[in-house]
């Protein structure tokens, strides 16, 4: 079977993807330099498969280290997960941003040529897709970024397209998620946010637990169901099998794909909120605030490249989303440890 280094793997949606590429045959490698995420999630990887996948703690700023996995590894794939996600931060520290994001890539990219690996699978976002003029957004969408962090998404989608297009035996799988929420079913692995949360269902998982007192609520005059903000969201287990999907791809086909991976159905904040309160028991209290400065009313994927090409479509709906993300919550109060 073939052997897949994913950086990034003891994050969030990484280490959902190990599990899945282990439960799916295939041998893990892992690097991270464990910025925001903890070694304590392999053993949670080995509680739900039986296998540790073997571990590099290391930075993609480290070209050395990079290329000494490779030296020491027989790797047919790469899927790249590992970088800088806050896009407030970004704005306030766009240097750090592109350093990690685009400098660390580019080391990694430059060690896959160096060792032959010219297949990878990299971690974009449906940020690239700026305000759509329309939803569904399908992949041949204009694509345009606010803020520093969706620029690194676009840049690197744009480096390993030219990368691929100099030499024609490299496959760039460029995978534009939506917004990934929930945690494993066993409540093993889940999202752990550093601080208070930006994101939704983070913030909801506290509101819930009564570590915050109230939802705040961005804006409700937005031209959607009930006034509020409406995302795609996508089961982490999912989206990480979107990934097995892709990888299977990847190393049998050469070329460029983008390809969405969301549901294709849209959730307002307050439907969210009340698929939480049921999920967890009670009802959860919100305030109506001003919008969030660079919110969009609406953003939900046209699946059908996906499905299409893949084979792959989202299973989990709303409701199993938000039992999963308390289920996580209740079981793990100081986080994976
Ligand atoms: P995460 O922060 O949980 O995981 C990213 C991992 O990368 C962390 O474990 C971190 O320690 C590691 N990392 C960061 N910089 C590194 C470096 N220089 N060297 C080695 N490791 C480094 O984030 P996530 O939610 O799992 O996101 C994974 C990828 O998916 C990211 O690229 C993110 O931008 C992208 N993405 C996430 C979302 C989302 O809402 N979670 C949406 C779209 C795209
Ligand atoms: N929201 C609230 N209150 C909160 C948090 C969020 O009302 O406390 C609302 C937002 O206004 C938005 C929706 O909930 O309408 C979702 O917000 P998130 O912050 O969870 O997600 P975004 O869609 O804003 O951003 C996510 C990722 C970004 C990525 C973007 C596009 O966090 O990294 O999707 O893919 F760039």
């Amino acid at each position: 079977m073939s052997t897949i280094l994913v950086t990034g793997g003891t994050g969030y949606i990484g280490s959902h993807a190990c599990v899945e590429l282990i439960e799916s045959g295939y041998d893990v490698i892992v690097m991270d330099n464990l910025y925001n995420s903890t070694e304590a999630s392999l053993g949670r990887i080995e509680q739900i498969t039986g296998i540790r996948p073997k571990f590099y703690k290391t930075d993609l700023l480290d070209e050395e280290g990079l290329k000494k996995i490779f030296a020491e590894n027989s790797i047919d794939a790469v899927i790249h997960f590992a970088g800088y996600k806050a896009v407030g931060e970004s704005v306030a520290k766009p240097l750090l941003y592109y350093e990690n994001n685009i400098k660390g890539s580019i080391n990694l990219y430059a060690a896959m040529k160096e060792a032959g690996v010219k297949r990878i699978v990299f971690s974009s976002s449906a940020t690239v897709y700026g305000d759509p003029v329309r939803v569904p957004i399908s992949e041949d969408f204009d694509v345009h970024t606010t803020n520093p962090y969706g620029t690194t998404k676009l840049m690197n989608e744009m480096i390993l397209s030219d990368i691929a297009a100099a030499d024609p035996e490299w496959s760039v799988l460029l995978l534009r998620y939506f917004n990934p929420i929930g945690a494993h079913p066993s409540g093993l692995l889940g999202e752990v946010p550093n601080g208070v949360p930006n994101n939704l269902v983070p913030y909801i998982a506290r509101v819930a637990s009564g570590q915050l007192e109230y939802l705040r609520v961005w804006g409700n005059d937005y031209p959607t169901v009930d006034g509020t903000g409406v995302r795609d969201y996508i089961h982490v287990v999912d989206l990480a099998k979107g990934h097995i999907s892709a990888v299977a791809y990847a190393l049998e086909h050469n070329g460029v794909e983008k390809i969405n991976l969301g549901t294709g159905n849209g959730y307002s904040v307050l439907q969210v909120l009340h698929a939480y309160e049921k999920a967890c028991g009670k009802e959860l209290p919100y305030k109506i605030m001003e919008r969030r400065p660079g919110d969009i009313a609406s953003c939900y994927a046209d699946t059908a490249k996906a499905e299409k090409l893949l084979g792959w479509k989202a299973q989990y709906g709303i409701d199993e989303m938000c039992r999963d993300s308390w289920n996580f919550t209740l079981k793990n109060p100081n986080g994976i440890e």
